[in-house]
């Protein structure tokens, strides 16, 4: 039988795509919030003995967690069999570490959480820095993708002469193997970071590329300082303005307008969370996954 697709704030775009793609059937619900605030949710298919797959987008998801897992908890009670939670951009996963006393590891308490409510957990690219692997947080089934080859092909489809850059030691995960499969050179920066706003980035080696046009790739642009910072940076050794490639459009609060007016050409991201810079559709690759488990 085909499984039931939940869309659960899920980017209207990035719901639409997936959905064509899998082939499923849309799963029907009502989600209301009552004057005071609660939470309502009615599911209407038939679940009894069914899989399903709730598309969501857990970009900014204190106000999305609990309605969540209302949805979770009545499949379960209507009988469904297995609940897969598709979530592009994965939250919670900077937090990794305590650096001050008293600290909590937040990203312990929401993987504890996810895990205890569904099966199984499909998202691309989360921030893994201490992490080796979610496993060592999430116990649920856990499957990672990689926007690598999409981002890869645009940058081959539209960017001359391009040298990827990896604005920190973390980010070479993605560098290294987005400039293999395009190949053009890569070079990793030196990143330090004072406080969110306060990013220090030097450039070492940097002046021999300059001819070349700078491809920065991160995995996520927030307040967009590693971006601009390293873009002032390289503009200090002779490069041109830099393209700026995320893979998930965090972006706070005047994040992408500080960009813009800043050594950028170009600020392009995947469809993780909806903005209007995503220009790389991960749909599709997510979608292949999902049907091939
Ligand atoms: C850092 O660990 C990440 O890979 C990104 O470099 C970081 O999240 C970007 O943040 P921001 O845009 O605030 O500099």
């Amino acid at each position: 039988m085909k499984p039931l697709i939940f869309d659960h704030e899920a980017a209207p775009d990035f719901f639409e795509l997936m959905s064509k793609q899998l082939d499923g059937e849309t799963g029907e619900f009502i989600s209301h919030i009552f004057p005071d605030g609660e939470s309502y949710v009615r599911v209407l298919s038939e679940c009894a003995q069914r899989d399903a797959v709730v598309i969501t987008n857990l970009h900014k998801p204190n106000s999305k967690i609990l309605p969540l897992i209302f949805l979770c908890e009545t499949l379960k009670g209507l009988g469904i069999s297995s609940i897969k939670l598709v979530c592009p951009y994965l939250p919670y996963m900077r937090q990794d570490i305590q650096l001050h006393t008293g600290e909590g590891i937040t990203s312990r308490f929401f993987s504890k959480l996810i895990s205890q409510y569904f099966d199984s957990l499909v998202t691309i690219d989360p921030h893994l820095h201490r992490y080796k692997s979610l496993d060592e947080i999430y116990t649920l089934e856990t499957c990672v993708l990689n926007a690598n080859p999409e981002v890869a092909s645009w940058v081959k489809a539209n960017i001359k002469n391009p040298i990827v850059i990896g604005p920190d030691s973390e980010s070479e995960q993605w560098a290294a193997s987005a400039a293999s499969i395009i190949k053009c050179p890569y070079i990793i920066l030196k990143k330090v970071r004072k406080g969110d706003k306060d990013v220090l980035i030097s450039p070492p080696n940097a002046k021999q590329y300059n001819h070349l046009t700078p491809v920065l790739i991160d995995d996520i642009i927030s307040t967009g300082r590693t971006m601009i910072k390293t873009a002032e940076a390289l503009k200090v050794e002779g490069f041109q303005a830099a393209v700026c490639i995320g893979v998930h459009a965090v972006f706070s609060d005047g994040a992408y307008a500080e960009m813009k007016k800043s050594h950028i050409s170009k600020i392009i991201t995947c469809n993780t969370i909806p903005h209007e810079t995503n220009l790389i559709d991960l749909s599709s690759i997510m979608s292949a996954k999902i049907k091939s488990q």
